[in-house]
């Protein structure tokens, strides 16, 4: 293991000394990914700790990122950089909305994440609903879920986090600690998965971030060792309670990203963590959403306010979804699984069969790996 890391390193510096042989790493980089996925399954609804599995591929690696190209990335030996964990984290919620639910199952099918963990300070025999249900009764989606207890924090720096937005801005602190202890894929709760996020594994971090925006931390795709996580977390030596989107977005943007721009990969579009109220809430079409998009942040708390159909429509479900006229039903309908116990759901099911097959096995038009 030890001779694996060193030679690993050794890889690394004869990358960045010989450019040239970077292309050729590249291509084989794709091929790289497919074996992991028939690695050992991992035993059910895994606590973590409290079951014998052993730790993700290659997710406890360290790398030093000095002389980092955030334009073409990097693999080593074959393999991406980031390994294939994605992450939730689930403060205070004992519930899975449907919303939360398709989400998820975007991910899954999109992604085929080795291992989905739910970081909650809920315990697990708390988790109740019917979509949580529905997440166990899928044998082959439960058994990468992995429950990681996680404590809700309540000061930072010595600082106290604001009493009304503790729970968001407490979810903001621990997704930058998550993505230092283990990397991966960090989504909100409610991020689609529009497509395989490969192609953004090797690099260092990548995130989106708009032109003339600060940074959005909805989607976060980093190696643990990105160098850009510990200065960020660092910004909170000055946390402001009294600002929803200060440490979150605004600090690192401009303290740090427009110093340093080469710490990160920027995506300015396709991770969809724009304004996208209208398209998802107010159109029956969205002309190429598949080919522009590889997430979408779906702006579910801010419906109530900017949603002119909220009141038809204040909540969805597996029912509702059905006949909801605009483009999120469309969304939600291509990730539902097969249900023998709807008639509706099976009605849909015999008649797009074929174009979901045509996800699920990976058959994806190409598109361009930047913006
Ligand atoms: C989170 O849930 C716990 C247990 O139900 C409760 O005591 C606490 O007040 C909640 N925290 C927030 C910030 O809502
Ligand atoms: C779980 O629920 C029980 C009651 O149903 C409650 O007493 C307990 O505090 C809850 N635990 C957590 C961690 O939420
Ligand atoms: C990479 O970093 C440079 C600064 O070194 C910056 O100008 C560029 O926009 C960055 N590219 C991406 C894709 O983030
Ligand atoms: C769906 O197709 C199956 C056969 O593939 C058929 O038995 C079933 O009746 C169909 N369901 C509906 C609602 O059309």
């Amino acid at each position: 293991m030890r001779n694996q890391k060193r030679l690993l390193a050794l890889s690394f510096v004869s990358l960045l000394l010989f450019p040239g042989l970077c292309l050729y790493w590249t291509i084989y980089d794709i091929v790289g990914d497919s074996n992991r996925w028939n690695g050992t399954p991992i035993p059910a609804g895994n606590v973590e700790g409290s079951s014998d599995i052993s730790p993700a591929t290659e997710s406890f690696e360290s790398l030093d990122f000095g002389g980092f190209d955030n334009e073409t990335g990097r693999s080593f030996d074959g393999r991406l950089i980031v390994p294939n964990l994605i992450h939730y984290i689930r403060f205070n919620k004992t519930t899975f909305t449907f919303v939360d639910y398709v989400c998820l199952r975007s991910a899954y099918i999109q992604q085929k994440p080795e291992r989905i963990y739910l970081h909650t300070n809920v315990d697990v025999n708390n988790l109740t609903g019917r979509y949580w249900k529905w997440i166990q009764s899928e044998p082959d989606l439960y058994r990468r879920i992995v429950i990681q207890p996680i404590e809700l924090p309540s000061e930072i720096f010595g600082q106290p986090l604001s009493d009304g937005w503790r729970l968001y801005h407490g979810s903001d602190i621990a997704r930058i600690r998550t993505m230092m202890k283990y990397g991966g894929i960090y989504l909100d709760n409610d991020v689609y998965v529009v497509q395989n996020l490969d192609k953004y594994r090797k690099y260092e971090i990548a995130m989106g971030w708009d032109e003339g925006q600060f940074l959005g931390s909805q989607v976060i795709i980093a190696h643990h060792d990105a160098r850009f996580l510990p200065l960020w977390l660092d910004t909170y030596q000055q946390y402001h309670a009294d600002l929803w989107y200060y440490n979150a977005g605004e600090r690192p943007t401009t303290e740090i990203l427009h110093r340093q721009p080469e710490l990160m990969h920027r995506v300015k579009w396709r991770f969809g963590v724009h304004m996208l109220m209208q398209d998802l809430y107010d159109s029956m079409e969205w002309p190429d959403w598949r080919l522009n998009q590889d997430t979408i942040h779906l702006l579910i708390n801010h419906r109530s306010y900017l949603d002119p159909h909220f009141k038809e429509y204040p909540d969805f479900n597996d029912r509702n979804i059905q006949h909801y006229p605009y483009m999120f039903g469309q969304l939600a309908r291509l990730v539902l699984p097969k249900r023998p116990s709807s008639a509706t759901v099976r009605r849909y099911w015999n008649s797009t069969t074929v174009a979901l097959d045509g996800i699920v096995n990976g058959q994806r038009s190409p598109d361009p790996t930047h913006d």
